[in-house]
Formats: C-alpha cells, sequence, structure tokens
C-alpha cells in the first residue's frame, strides 16, 4: 500500500514525531488550521475544498464520527486535510508547535450543562492560554454554540486567560451548517458564534512530552510458576498512574520466537497521565531456564511515556512479590 502523506488522511499520530512534522505530513507548507471536534466532517471537507491552499487538520475522539468524516475525505479526493483520533487537550499540546496555527475552530463543542460537569467543558481558561501558544499572532479560537451558558463560560474563561479579544460574529456560512446547527436551527434554537483573537502577547511554554525511544522492560532471574494469585494493582508513577487489570496465559498457539513452549502471560494495563489515557499489554515470557523477561507489546503502538515506564515496573513487582522470582536488571 502506497504510505506517501497525500494519500494518508488519517494521521497515525502515535508513531509521528511530537510536534508533528505537518510540512511533511501534508506533502508542503501553507496556512495551518485546526478544527476540534468535526463530527461527520462535511463542515471540514467544505472548508478544505474552498481553500486549497491552506492545511487543515481535524480532531475527534469518537470513531464512528472518525470513520464517517474519512469516507467523506476519501470519497471527495481532498488533499488538504488530516484528521487525527485524539482529544483536544493532548493534541494541542504535542501534535502542534509554538506559533504554527491560524486559526481554531470549535464547531458546537459538547456542552456539559450541569453546573458539577464544568470542568470538563473544554474552553477553560488553561485551553484559552494553551491555545494562545499555539496560534500565530493575528489567529483566532472560532467557537460556535446552540448554548448560551457555554457561550457565557467560555467569554468568562477567555477574559480569565487574558490573550483575546472576544468578537462576536456573523460567522462564515459553512458553520451554522453543521449536522448539530441544522439539527438546533429545527429545533427553533438561537445559535452563537464568537471569534476570540489572539493579541498576540506572551504565551506559557509548555515542556515536551518525554517519550524515551527503548522499550522498557525488565529481567528476572528464575521460573514462572504455572500460576500466580493476582488483584487488581494502582500505581501512582510519575504524573499519572497505572492500573494492572487482569493476567492471561498462553495456552498453545504460534510461536513467533521460535521458543517453543516458552511460557508467556499477558497483563492488560491502562496508563492515565494528564489528558492522555493508553491500555497496553505488558508481556512476560520464560526467556531461557532461569530468565524471564517483562517488556511491553508493541499491539496498540503505544507512545511510550514515564507513565508508561510505571506499567513494566507495576508488573515486575508484582511477579516479585506473587512469584518469588528475583529482579536482575530494571531497564525502564
Ligand atoms: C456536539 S458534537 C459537534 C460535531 C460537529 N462539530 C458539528 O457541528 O456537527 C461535539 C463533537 O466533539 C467531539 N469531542 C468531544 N470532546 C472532544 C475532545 N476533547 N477532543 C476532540 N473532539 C471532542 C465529540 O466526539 C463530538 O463529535
Amino acid at each position: 500500500m502506497d504510505e506517501s502523506p497525500t494519500l494518508r488522511p488519517l494521521l497515525p499520530w502515535r508513531t509521528c514525531p511530537f510536534p508533528v512534522d505537518w510540512e511533511h505530513e501534508f506533502g508542503r507548507g501553507g496556512e495551518l488550521h485546526l478544527e476540534i471536534g468535526f463530527g461527520d466532517g462535511r463542515f471540514t471537507a467544505r472548508r478544505a475544498l474552498a481553500r486549497p491552499d491552506a492545511r487543515f487538520v481535524g480532531l475527534e475522539i469518537s470513531s464512528a464520527s472518525v470513520q464517517r468524516a474519512l469516507r467523506r475525505v476519501k470519497r471527495a479526493s481532498i488533499a488538504n486535510v488530516r484528521l487525527v483520533k485524539v482529544g483536544a487537550q493532548f493534541a494541542l499540546r504535542q501534535l502542534f508547535a509554538p506559533d504554527s496555527l491560524s486559526g481554531i475552530v470549535v464547531n458546537f463543542p459538547d456542552p456539559w450543562p450541569k453546573e458539577r460537569h464544568a470542568d470538563r467543558r473544554l474552553l477553560q481558561r488553561d485551553f484559552f492560554r494553551l491555545a494562545a501558544s499555539r496560534l500565530r499572532a493575528g489567529g483566532a479560537l472560532c467557537l460556535a454554540t446552540d448554548h448560551p451558558d457555554y457561550l457565557a463560560f467560555s467569554l468568562e474563561q477567555a477574559e480569565l486567560a487574558g490573550a483575546f479579544e472576544a468578537v462576536p460574529g456573523p460567522p462564515p456560512p459553512a458553520v451554522f451548517e453543521t449536522k448539530y446547527a441544522l439539527k438546533w436551527k429545527e429545533q427553533g434554537k438561537p445559535l452563537h458564534y464568537v471569534e476570540f483573537r489572539y493579541d498576540g502577547g506572551p504565551t506559557d511554554a509548555y515542556p515536551p512530552l518525554e517519550r524515551p525511544t527503548t522499550m522498557p522492560h525488565a529481567l528476572l532471574s528464575g521460573t514462572l510458576p504455572a500460576s500466580a494469585p493476582f488483584d487488581k494493582v494502582v500505581l501512582a508513577y510519575g504524573e499519572g498512574h497505572v492500573i494492572l487489570h487482569e493476567v492471561a496465559r498462553r495456552f498453545g498457539g504460534a510461536d513467533d520466537d521460535g521458543d517453543g513452549a516458552a511460557e508467556r502471560w499477558w497483563i492488560r494495563a491502562s496508563v492515565d497521565e494528564p489528558d492522555l489515557r493508553q491500555h497496553l499489554l505488558v508481556l512476560v515470557r520464560q526467556r531461557s531456564s532461569d530468565e524471564v523477561i517483562v517488556r511491553l507489546e508493541p499491539f496498540g503502538d503505544p507512545v511510550i511515556t514515564p507513565t508508561v515506564r510505571g506499567a513494566v515496573h507495576a508488573v515486575t513487582e508484582w511477579l516479585w512479590s506473587a512469584t518469588g522470582l528475583t529482579v536482575a536488571a530494571r531497564n525502564y
């Protein structure tokens, strides 16, 4: 399959450098625009077709929406769109360099109307500050919403962030013609639009995510028993925490490593760090008659972070306490 950037509208962000080299991904330069929560992608496609000179990146967390938008982009052979299935908070910070974005669009963000859910709203003070650091001078974050409380909330949060001038709009026509805009209009709801124009003032620095290049692993001396007692493990590590959920043991099956009947276990883990949750498999394998290796499986392309290393640590500690194996080397 041809993997040239122009034929890769869905970005495999986990294996990209951070920030992403957008020039490489699009195969060219040009204004870079970001859309958060593109839904079915009709606005994304329409806008990209109208501005072939510019480059458009869309973020979504819903797999079904990503699939729908991807079909739309492929059907219309749109070359200047890249879709990324990842949350906005993580993406804006890690995938975009400072001063790189000409604009950010948020059309009809989830309103989280209950007061106790206010901290789940996207457009919080800290998000505005992060957005200011990624926007170029003269760039803007453009919000469309049907929700007056969300509008008031975002105006207040932008004011607290202190780097924006709020200019209410009429929006470009396509904004009030997204799937959700049409739905709300049909229900007779008034729609609101505001441009938060970045004033070009000083912004915060965000240290890049530490990403070790080697796969974390540990070596233990001894022989794996047939089974070991296991209870869910929760461990604080780095800036986040690790949960070990369950253990599975290999039962027959193919052998990729040519090590015959070597004993293998897999531990299902999840790792939570600020703005990033990952699901992992940690492999435990009898490597020789008296050596056991614990390492991360590449399955799912995990982003190796300090807390991901904690998953290997947690499994190593569990093996040590539950099986009597001794730790010979920790490489994590
Ligand atoms: C109400 S829908 C609006 C969809 C589209 N913009 C439209 O107007 O039709 C909100 C969208 O934002 C997405 N979303 C919610 N939180 C997100 C986040 N943190 N990062 C990226 N997308 C997100 C949801 O999955 C959903 O598709």
